[in-house]
């Protein structure tokens, strides 16, 4: 049987992050620039939002370049960002066709200009859509969203619009860039690195984590349905016992 299906169609994760990595080497293994890398990273990009939308997931999170990420030779800053330009610009007929929304997180104001436009005419075009969000984390970090949110509270606080007792976990998720949608259930990292990497902190608390060795350029449709497969075989306990979780 193909791990598609395996897939418990009942069982789907509502929402999947992934940590796209490994563009990098995998254009290094070829002797090719950096750059290279991730110009295949967007074929994996259509190929797993294509094959998210069919199967029925909701929500899809792709890191597509993090706070840190500006630290990188500039050179590959500016191509990636006109990768992303290009590439929103080309799919948004796409995202229309197949009833997707999107949807951007993260310190937005640090974009380029054409980037930051493009982002708000395809997000503005596919506002209405309700298949599936592909939300796409850009200069975004956890530790950003998170100081972001201490700064919010801390000035409603001072503005006398919060008491500090009615400060719970609901007004900090409500501070977040994540606000109103649901947790990610399942993260998935390629390219076999075993990190977090300032993703989603706060909002993976309870997701199942999937490591596959695959670099991001190589992974496809069925290295989804294999994390699916396999997330959809893990107990889920909350905190709780096995007992409790299995009645
Ligand atoms: C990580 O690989 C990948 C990125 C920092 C960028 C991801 C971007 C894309 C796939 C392109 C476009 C995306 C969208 C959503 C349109 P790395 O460079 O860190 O690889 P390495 O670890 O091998 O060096």
């Amino acid at each position: 049987m193909s791990s598609k299906e395996q897939i418990n169609m009942n069982a789907l994760p509502s929402h999947i992050a992934i940590i796209m990595d490994g563009n990098g080497r995998w254009a290094k293994e070829k002797g090719r620039l950096r750059v290279f890398g991730h110009q295949n990273g967007v074929k994996a990009v259509r190929d797993t939002v294509e094959a998210a939308a069919e199967l029925g997931i909701q929500h899809l999170t792709l890191y597509a370049f993090s706070t840190e990420n500006w630290n990188r030779p500039k050179f590959e800053v500016s191509a990636l960002m006109e990768l992303l330009v290009a590439t929103i610009s080309k799919e948004t007929k796409t995202l229309m066709e197949n009833n997707i929304r999107l949807n951007a997180i993260g310190d937005l104001s640090q974009l380029p200009k054409s980037c930051y436009d493009e982002l708000q005419v395809a997000m503005e075009k596919t506002k209405g859509n309700s298949r599936m969000t592909l939300h796409l984390a850009l200069s975004y970090s956890a530790r950003w969203e998170l100081t972001n949110a201490a700064k919010l509270i801390a000035t409603k606080v001072k503005d006398n619009l919060l008491a500090i007792e009615d400060i719970n976990e609901n007004v900090i998720a409500d501070c977040l860039t994540t606000k109103g949608f649901p947790d990610p259930e399942l993260l998935i990292r390629t390219s076999g690195e075993y990190r977090i990497s300032n993703f989603l902190l706060w909002q993976i608390a309870y997701a199942e984590l999937y490591f596959t060795d695959k670099l991001w350029p190589d992974f496809r449709s069925t290295d989804l349905y294999d994390a699916i497969v396999d997330f959809q075989n893990r107990e889920r306990r909350f905190g709780m016992t096995s007992e409790q979780v299995s009645v």
